[in-house]
């Protein structure tokens, strides 16, 4: 499939919309791990408090390890998953043990960490180091079905490794951590779940889902 570049109207469209957010004035990759594992099952609004919370008492990843898990699973009550906090809590430990204290910086050794996967590894990678990794979450799932038209169902191996494959092809190699950032904020403000205002899309001229009239039939998801 012969492609576009896309990259500008993303990142005009994420300079001009994007939150103020703390770990986006930062490309430490404690920070950005943080952040990210925070707001995997969490609102930003709410992992905003937690964030600054733990950033505050463990400024880096050694303060990090050397907490009791005990007060880390204190610090993180009310988010709940709190197979999170631990993992995190052991990977801090292993930064510290493993890689003297500095996160490594590609993508296949941060996949090795504890409670970093796919998404939160490539997040790290492109945001602290600028790799071009995808980060692909359910935001991109849906802004890329729409663009493109796309109706695998994204609850699926096959869908999964398409949209992918689509999000890898398509990051900006200049900026990746950026790019990924912005697709995610555009699926979250711009192209959301319900009642997307299309009228003020920058991409209503090229959007396949837009143009065939079907924004409210993608993503699509197989289990329901
Ligand atoms: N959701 C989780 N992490 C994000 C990020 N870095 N940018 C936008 N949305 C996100």
């Amino acid at each position: 499939r012969k492609i576009m570049s896309y990259t500008p109207q993303f990142l005009a469209w994420y300079k001009q919309n994007k939150r103020d957010l703390p770990w986006r004035e930062t490309t430490d990759p404690y920070a950005i791990w943080l952040s990210e594992i925070i707001l995997q099952q969490t609102r930003i609004d709410q992992g905003l408090n937690y964030y600054l919370k733990f950033i505050e008492r463990f400024p880096c990843v050694i303060d990090f390890a050397n907490a009791t898990e005990d007060e880390v699973l204190k610090m993180w009550q009310g988010l709940g998953y709190y197979s999170r906090a631990r993992n995190m809590h052991t990977t801090a430990k292993t930064i510290v043990s493993q890689f003297q204290g500095e996160f490594p910086a590609s993508y296949k050794e941060l996949m090795q960490l504890k409670g970093v996967g796919e998404y939160t590894a490539a997040a790290i990678a492109s945001i602290a180091f600028n790799l071009p990794h995808a980060a692909v979450d359910g935001n991109v799932y849906r802004v890329l079905s729409r663009l493109f038209g796309i109706d695998l169902p994204i609850d699926t191996g096959q869908g999964k490794k398409a949209f992918t494959q689509l999000a890898n092809e398509l990051i900006d190699h200049q900026h990746p951590g950026n790019f990924n950032q912005a697709v995610m904020e555009f699926g979250a403000i711009q192209c959301t779940p319900r009642n997307p205002d299309c009228t003020i899309c920058p991409f209503k001229q090229s959007c396949q889902a837009y143009l065939s009239n079907t924004i409210n039939k993608l993503p699509v998801k197989k289990g329901k």
